[in-house]
């Protein structure tokens, strides 16, 4: 073989579009979900869910359902295994949610109360429908307001303070010549991936192994042992191809279950859970209420910054969608405060939802940016520019980049923004009203430590080991780049194996970190190998192998305030007649990174930019207030912009390569969806001169 050193760095797969690796496997349906592995003698279980959303189970009547065809066992809380659920994990205390079946008590409307096994999914699932659950009803509490006094407690957000004070509010609204005091609400919005959860587990001699959808194969194989007491080398989750994530696919009921009932059955046993069934079970981003001030001189520089968010939270597990930290990265002013409030409720635990916290936090506290341009009299960019921070807000750190301006200078100058009439209301084509919008966005840009193996073949390929999970974002085409480049060798030469837990630690598919932080540890690999072949001699049959840990490197970061950041605009159509608003394009230019592949990096902008079209106009949950539970659960109650919805939508980047990272990477996954729901908002704003805080904007709100 050729040795990979005389050609380094030459193939230039870093920043060239490459189709996805694993792209035929999935267009020709031989790539396998979690749900489409055969096994022999495989059982099938199907939940039953608690119709009431406080209250006791008084009993499960499993004696007739136990009697009907195919049906292999009944699990509930009087005779499920015992599972131990008081541990820290890779992201704190586990929601207790995942410890099914271990009391009576009944938290929210939708928790597991039993597990029918079956020999075929059509014979579990007619006897879960079949079985009795008797309860003893208390009247729950799920009616979430912004009136609702919030608490908070610093243990609810490790990384983050709850609440950050600088200077005097009252005093420097006082002195301010104009001020925005205003209160935004998002509903209860969910992940709806295309792919539901599903995990298959059994038990092969002494280990426990699991076909599952997540978004970290060593994450939950490292809970799954937690819960269940055993070592984690015994357990091997798998999960090479996932459909869609969001924040939702971590340990969640269905892959205990499964563990559950290939323990008591010792045989194969799959639980997928239906669409209904995860509007309860795998977390859902909270309804989020916000109060933003807002005091500036006549020219818009800010003085005073206020935004005191509230989400909600299960009584049994606390969650903080963190909306307040969006001013302590975009906007100083003398007064400075943000705070995140919970109030309990009994509903299931939130969770993470792609751009946690900036998400709705960035449509309050935009579409305030953008009233307060209104009263100042001053162009939306230009309000924005006049208040760009040299450093940290609240932290006082420098930027390792931030290129908002440069992002609002380019995207002004592609969407034509430099021809717009400030003056709302006044453009009318038919009976339509237009108008066009703009918003700012940030996100964090973290990296965590992560292990990985490069095997050098004697046929001239490498072979790379990650538990890297690629949720449907390309993650493994730009590590398969990422390796090439590092090695100068076509990427065709590299084979990219993810999402086995026995590959060891890595990240988790989430924070807009995963590619970051696996490419750092396959780059660290290529180098360790590199220095092994040039000591020479031949490659034996089982090739060379090199590890990669990047624990040192990564803890060695310098502190700093490290952002994706993007400017977002929008042009909406309004009519007049019904309240229908149309998009009509959208243009997102951001600075997050060097873009490894521009296809792929193109495909995550513009589907967080649609999600933001969908918040803006779509998505909203709805829970009835006396029984506790959903109405309408399921993708025809629950709208998700479809493609009729979506016109063009454009995403491109300025340069802007991260200075501390060895290939200059930030993160693309989370970035699209900030500030895009406040820009068509604002344009909403724009063409009617009605300004709408209550998202989605529906018809019957325009009208
Ligand atoms: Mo993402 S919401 O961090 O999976």
């Amino acid at each position: 073989m050729t040795t990979p050193t005389k050609t380094a760095g030459a193939t230039g797969a870093l920043g060239t579009s490459y189709r996805r690796v694993e792209g035929r496997e999935k267009v020709t349906g031989a790539a396998r979900y979690a749900a489409d592995f055969p096994a022999a003698d495989l059982a099938h279980g199907w939940l039953v869910l608690s119709t009431v959303a406080r209250g006791r189970v008084r009993a499960v009547e499993s004696g007739p359902v136990l009697q009907m065809p195919g049906v292999l066992a009944v699990l509930h809380h009087g005779n499920a295994p015992r599972v131990d659920a008081d541990y820290v994990g890779l992201l704190g205390k586990p929601d207790p949610t995942v410890a099914v079946f271990q009391h009576d008590r009944v938290p929210f409307a939708g928790w597991p109360v039993a597990l029918v096994v079956a020999e075929t999914p059509e014979q579990a699932r007619e006897a879960a429908e079949a079985l009795v659950v008797r309860y003893d009803e208390e009247a729950p509490d799920v009616a979430f307001s912004a009136g609702r006094p919030g608490v908070y407690t610093p243990e609810g957000n490790p990384r983050m303070p709850a609440e950050t004070t600088k200077g005097d509010l009252e005093a420097s609204l006082a002195a301010s010549a104009a001020v925005v005091d205003a209160e935004y609400t998002t509903p209860e919005e969910h992940h709806a991936m295309m792919e539901p959860h599903a995990a298959l587990a059994h038990w092969d001699g002494g280990r426990l192994e699991i076909l599952d959808s997540n978004q970290g194969s060593r994450w939950v194989a490292e809970e799954l042992a937690k819960l269940f007491s055993l070592d984690v080398a015994s357990v091997r989750v798998r999960s090479e191809h996932v459909g869609g994530a969001f924040g939702s696919k971590g340990i969640r009921p269905h892959q205990v279950c499964a563990v559950m009932a290939a323990t008591v059955l010792q045989r194969p046993v799959r639980v997928a859970l239906t669409r209904r069934q995860m509007f309860s079970l795998v977390g859902y981003r909270s309804p989020t209420a916000h109060r933003v001030r807002l005091g500036a001189d006549r020219d818009g520089r800010l003085r005073v910054f206020d935004h005191q968010a509230l989400n909600q939270t299960s009584t049994i597990h606390e969650f903080v969608e963190q909306s307040a930290s969006v001013g302590r990265t975009m906007y100083d002013a003398d007064a400075h405060h943000t705070v995140n409030r919970v109030v309990r409720l009994d509903v299931p635990t939130p969770t993470w939802v792609r751009g946690p916290g900036e998400a709705p936090g960035s449509f309050a506290v935009e579409c305030a940016l953008d009233e307060l341009a209104e009263k100042c009299g001053v162009d939306p960019v230009a309000l924005r520019a006049r208040n760009e921070p040299q450093a940290g807000p609240v932290s006082g750190l420098p930027f390792s980049s931030r290129n908002v301006l440069a992002c609002f200078e380019e995207g002004a100058r592609r969407f034509g923004w430099a021809d717009r009439d400030p003056r709302p209301g006044v453009r009318r084509e038919g009976r339509w009203l237009l108008g066009t919008g703009t918003a700012a966005a940030s996100f964090p840009s973290g990296v965590a430590p992560s292990t990985a193996a490069m095997t050098a073949e004697p046929d001239g390929t490498f072979t790379v080991r990650i538990t890297a999970a690629d949720v449907g974002t390309g993650a493994r085409t730009a590590l398969t780049l990422v390796a090439a480049d590092a090695l100068g060798v076509a990427p065709e030469r590299i084979r990219m194996r993810i999402a086995d837990s026995d590959f060891g630690q890595a990240m988790v598919a989430g924070g807009s970190m995963g590619t970051r932080s696996w490419a750092w540890a396959v780059r660290t690999a290529v180098r360790e190998l590199r220095d092994r072949l040039d000591l020479g001699g031949d490659i034996p049959p089982q090739g060379i192998t090199a590890r990669a840990d990047t624990t040192e490197a990564v803890a060695a970061l310098s502190q700093k305030e490290r952002h994706s950041f993007g400017a977002q605009f929008a042009e909406v159509a309004v009519d007049v007649t019904t309240g229908e608003v149309r998009v009509r394009r959208m243009l997102g230019i951001f600075a997050a990174g060097r873009i490894v592949n521009p296809l792929t990096a193109r495909s995550q902008l513009v589907g967080g930019m649609i999600w933001g079209l969908s918040m803006a106009l779509h998505e909203e949950a709805v829970r009835d207030r006396t029984s506790g539970a959903h109405v309408g659960p399921d993708l025809a109650g629950y709208h998700i912009a479809a493609h009729a919805d979506v016109p063009v939508v454009e995403a491109d980047w300025v340069d802007d390569p991260d200075e501390d990272d060895p290939i200059g990477l930030k993160g693309v996954g989370e970035i699209g969806i900030v500030g895009a729901a406040a820009a068509v908002a604002n344009a909403v704003w724009h063409a009617t001169g009605v300004r709408h805080r209550h998202l989605p904007i529906r018809p019957d709100r325009v009208l």
